[in-house]
């Protein structure tokens, strides 16, 4: 499949760290041009342009989308990839904190799509990917904020796709298990235990290892590929089998 994306323009957000560097790289390979939106580009591959945006900022968002625009001719792709993360019940985070996450989590989604979509609209090739998450679909302890945010991530997936369809902008989902991404790492970093936090998490994995940015990154690349050009309006778990499998232990594990 390398050179599928050749021709192809793509903006991804948070694309300094993690998935998204995982997917600007791998957009980059497989011949797109890509800018990065992100709050510190540094992290982006080299190759990326690099655009300084807040996804909580519309006016901020409206630039740096115009920009890429003109950096790459055009807009064909949107990965809807920068997020953040929140811990606790429903008990546990004030309002203001709220408010935070769905701005980031949810409504950045919609702003950034929002500023590219009158490029889409004369792209042959139009795609948008959302970065949901396995709190979207299963219950998690001590995730309510963050669950909430993903979950609004599915449901906008599916209703953006719906709007868009006669537009010829196909609009999918993933739905990462938990990868191993610089955000895990500032995770384990508060455990008391890292590394037996650590092997907790492979563990409750039933291929028994968490998923990799690199895998995430390549079912995002599936749904924004011209190849699957029949797929709209669909959520695709990478999540090593959390949400679909019961087993009785993880491979692996005692
Ligand atoms: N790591 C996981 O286990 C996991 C699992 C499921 C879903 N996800 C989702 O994947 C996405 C990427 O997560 P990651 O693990 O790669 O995290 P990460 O922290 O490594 O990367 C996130 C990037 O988003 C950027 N970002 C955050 N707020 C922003 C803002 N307001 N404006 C612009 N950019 C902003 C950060 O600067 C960072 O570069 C997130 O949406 C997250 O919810 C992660």
């Amino acid at each position: 499949m390398i050179g599928d994306f050749a021709g192809l323009r793509a903006i991804v957000t948070g694309g300094a760290s993690g998935i998204g560097a995982a997917t600007a790289a791998q957009l980059l390979e497989r011949g797109a041009s890509v800018a990065v939106l992100d709050l510190d580009v540094a992290g982006r591959p080299d190759g990326a342009e690099g655009i300084v945006a807040d996804v909580r900022d519309r006016e901020s968002v409206d630039a740096a989308v115009a920009r890429a625009a003109e950096l790459l001719g055009g807009i064909d792709v949107v990965i809807n990839n920068a997020g953040v993360g929140a811990v606790g019940t429903v008990a546990d985070n004030a309002d203001d904190e709220w408010l935070r996450v769905l701005d980031i989590n949810v409504v950045g989604m919609a702003r950034v799509a929002a500023a590219a979509l009158p490029w889409l609209r004369q792209s042959p090739a139009a795609a948008i990917v959302n970065t949901s998450s396995i709190a979207a679909l299963n219950g998690l302890p001590a995730r309510a904020l963050y669950s909430a945010s993903k979950g609004a991530v599915l449901s906008l997936t599916f209703a953006m796709a719906a709007d868009h369809v006669a537009d010829s902008i196909r609009v999918n989902c993933v739905c990462p298990g938990t990868a191993s991404t610089p955000w895990i790492g500032r995770l384990l970093a508060q455990a008391d235990d890292p590394d037996a936090e650590r092997a907790a998490l492979d563990a409750r994995q039933p291929i028994g290892r968490m998923v990799t940015p690199d895998e995430v990154a390549h079912a995002i690349l599936y749904l924004a590929s011209p190849l699957a050009g029949s797929t709209t309006g669909t959520a695709l778990d990478v999540d090593g089998g959390v949400t679909h499998l019961r087993v009785r232990a993880a491979r692996g594990s005692a």
